[in-house]
């Protein structure tokens, strides 16, 4: 018997391919104290915090930074970040996605986002699809970063479902061990490989169907 009751969304690499300005402000931030990082190490940074995806960086260069410092090149990141953001327009939509929340709303499904972005609103408004979402838990609402499921239960929570009447869609290794841990099924966008512990992985959400979701 079908129980799917919500389909939970992360944002960046999943919506939109924020993924990309992430990891190029990361690069300039690395490169300006004199060092770089591998697209490899890059994964590790997807669905991390803004915070802790600076202090695994300062790690991999071998650079110490006091809190202050910290601050200032989390901040410098950002305004690197948000220099791409602002550019943005609707059509970075990634492929299918308005598609499916379409789809899903259509047939019932609620909808939430859940990312760990505290410039989530930013962008859901700069791509024009606010409205698509019957609730919004960003990094500016939770306190425990993913892999901690917290994000994806105050999604389920704010809908009104149970965690197991959800289905998370996420790009990143800590989104799908978050939604795991939140006793969720989730749809891995990206590569196999990488995400191993979801239910199903597809290239993008132009490959979801309603009928795919079902058989989860
Ligand atoms: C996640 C991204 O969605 O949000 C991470 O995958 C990012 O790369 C995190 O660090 C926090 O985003 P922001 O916009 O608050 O710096
Ligand atoms: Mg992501």
């Amino acid at each position: 018997m079908n129980t799917i009751k919500a389909c939970i969304f992360d944002l960046d690499g999943v919506i939109v391919d924020t993924a990309v300005y992430h990891y190029k402000a990361w690069k300039r931030l690395a490169n300006s104290l004199g060092f770089d990082f591998t697209e490899h190490q890059n994964e590790q940074l997807k669905g991390v915090s803004r915070v802790r995806s600076l202090q695994l960086i300062l790690g991999w260069g071998g650079v110490t930074k006091t809190e202050a410092e910290q601050e200032q090149l989390a901040t410098q990141k950002n305004i690197w970040y948000m220099e791409m953001v602002n550019q943005m327009k609707p059509d970075e939509i990634l492929p299918g996605a308005k598609e499916f929340l379409t789809t899903c709303r259509k047939v019932g499904l609620k909808t939430a986002l859940g990312s760990a972005s505290k410039n989530s609103m930013t962008i859901l408004e700069k791509i024009g699809i606010t409205d698509m979402f019957d609730a919004v838990i960003d990094g500016n609402k939770v306190s425990k970063a993913k892999p901690d499921p917290e994000v994806f239960l105050a999604g389920a929570q704010a809908l009104g479902v149970f965690p197991e009447e959800c289905v998370v869609f996420e790009d990143a290794i800590a989104g799908v061990e978050a939604a795991v841990a939140g006793d969720m099924k989730v749809v891995g966008i990206g590569s196999p490989d990488v995400l191993t512990g979801a239910n199903l992985v597809i290239k993008g959400l132009d490959e979801m169907t309603l009928d795919k979701l079902y058989k989860l």
